[in-house]
């Protein structure tokens, strides 16, 4: 049903590859591209969300999806599951490098193996997800779709360690989308503003001494969803930039 109303020429049939996809942004925007008839994979890190979201797209938006366990992090694990998707599906036409972790703390709080797992997750993972699947994407002229942030931007208060994997996730792609000039393959890096999912509830260290949340500026927290809809249009039309501010720029660190 959903497959015939909004099927788009652009996402049907295409295969899609969504890293943390069984939660938040990445959830929604998996919702997003089976209605526009896309075939998805999915990789997260516990196999009993993987199918149950599987099943659900399945159930309600008669998708066809693979959901494979892997962390992102790990260059081996990356490559072999890659390569299981290519034989199941013969390609990737959209890869998107979405799976990311954060933590709220003071430089002085933030401990070093919580900067390696950060830059390990969010830097590491998107660049060997990026390496596995490149050959595809440049097979199939497809895209590349980044989740970076605001704080890829601007620096967010009491997450030097994110801030530095999303700063650096933008030297990264805005380089490889220069080198892919002329390829066919488009390089989106997405900045969301603040939004409604659970990073901020599994961060790596919590609250710890830094002050309660301060207020947004202005505009509101964004639903997944929003996000979701957001990335889909801008993927249609290939843009190489979104950003979804909901924050005021004037405040020079983002609280
Ligand atoms: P979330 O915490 O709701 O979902 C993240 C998903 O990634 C989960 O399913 C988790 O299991 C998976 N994941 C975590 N580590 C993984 C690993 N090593 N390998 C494979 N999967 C892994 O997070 P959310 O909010 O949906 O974030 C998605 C992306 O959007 C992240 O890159 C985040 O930095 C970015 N973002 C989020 C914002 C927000 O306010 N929620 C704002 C700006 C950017």
């Amino acid at each position: 049903m959903y497959r015939k109303v909004f099927a788009n020429k652009v996402f049907d049939r295409k295969v899609v590859l969504i890293t943390g996809g069984c939660a938040g942004i990445g959830r929604a925007l998996a919702m997003r591209l089976a209605q526009a008839g896309a075939r998805l994979v999915i990789l997260d890190l516990n196999q009993a969300a993987l199918d149950s979201l599987v099943q659900h797209l399945a159930d309600h938006h008669n998708a066809e999806a693979l959901g494979l366990l892997c962390d992102v992090a790990d260059a081996e694990a990356v490559q072999r599951t890659v390569a299981l998707a290519v034989e199941r599906f013969g390609g990737i036409d959209v890869l998107v490098n979405n799976a990311g972790i954060t933590h709220r703390s003071t430089f002085a709080e933030t401990g070093l193996e919580v900067f390696q797992r950060v830059m390990a997750v969010n830097y590491f993972g998107a660049l060997h997800c990026t390496q596995a699947a490149l050959p595809s994407l440049i097979a199939r002229g497809g895209q590349i779709i980044v989740l970076s942030s605001l704080s890829g931007i601007a620096p967010l208060l009491y997450r030097s360690a994110y801030n530095a994997s999303k700063h650096a996730l933008h030297g990264l792609f805005e380089t490889l989308r220069y080198e892919l000039k002329g390829s066919g393959v488009n390089v989106m890096l997405v900045c969301p503003g603040f939004t409604a999912t659970d990073l901020r509830k599994n961060a790596l260290v919590g609250d710890g001494s830094v002050a309660a949340q301060a207020p947004l500026a202005m505009g509101k927290v964004a639903s997944p969803q929003d996000v979701a809809d957001a990335i889909y249009r801008g993927a249609l039309k290939r843009r190489r930039l979104l950003v979804l501010s909901n924050v005021d720029w004037r405040a020079r660190v983002l609280a």
